[in-house]
């Protein structure tokens, strides 16, 4: 679950502004949108405002994920010259912002009802005892948050769980725990299936267009 949206909260910071790079990224990001309908780069714009955050706070000491603050999401209301409630509404709204500080990796687990049936308890079970905290909740070190939600659209491979941008697939509770120190090396981790299958492929093999998989070499 996403942790409440608090405007007021200690660690909401004083003050946002997009810096060198993500300004040029933000004027791009507006131009694309006709004259007098600027205010539908919210979106894009509450989602940049998180990845120039995560990257800032990647290299800080303790490090910490991609979060809007309050200040980012009223500086993007100025830029946009829209009502500050209304950036509120959208950012509180999509489960992809998150509206309060997270771990640097925030890994989402699915456990809705394809993930559930292929083990998705016990990756939960293994992660959360890997890392000694529960779901909602950030380990001490600032590395890692985890957090429960819906199907993520990747029940071929399931159980499965998404870690900042990206997909892990076909876990098992060793894999997961081994998922879990690669990143808490900072290293990078294989992206998708952690079994070796290819994108969403029978794990028996193809069953289908048989020809075309061995002419794309996926066998
Ligand atoms: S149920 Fe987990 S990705 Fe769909």
């Amino acid at each position: 679950m996403k942790k409440p949206f608090d405007l007021n909260a200690d660690y909401q910071p004083e003050h946002f502004e997009f810096n060198k790079v993500y300004k040029k990224h933000m004027t791009d990001i507006i131009a694309l949108y006709p004259k007098g309908k600027q205010q539908s780069a919210v979106m894009p714009l509450l989602d940049l405002a998180q990845r120039q955050v995560a990257q800032e706070g990647a290299a800080a000491n303790p490090p910490y994920g991609g979060w809007v603050p309050r200040a980012a999401m009223d500086c993007i209301a100025d830029i946009l010259d829209m009502p500050r409630v209304k950036v509120y509404e959208v950012a509180s709204f999509y489960s992809m912002y998150n509206t309060a500080p997270v771990g640097k990796y925030l890994v989402q687990f699915c456990t809705t009802t394809p993930c559930w049936l292929c083990g998705s308890d016990d990756i939960v079970k293994a992660a959360t005892e890997h890392l000694g905290v529960g779901m909602g909740e950030t380990t001490a070190d600032g590395k890692f948050s985890l957090m429960e939600v819906e199907c993520l659209g990747a029940c071929v491979n399931a159980p499965m769980v998404q870690i900042n941008d990206d997909y892990f697939e076909d876990l098992t509770p060793d894999n997961m725990r081994e998922l879990l120190n690669i990143l808490a090396e900072d290293m990078k981790p294989t992206i998708g299936s952690q079994t070796g299958r290819k994108a969403s492929m029978s794990a028996a093999g193809p069953t289908t267009l048989k020809k075309q998989a061995k002419k794309a070499k996926v066998v």
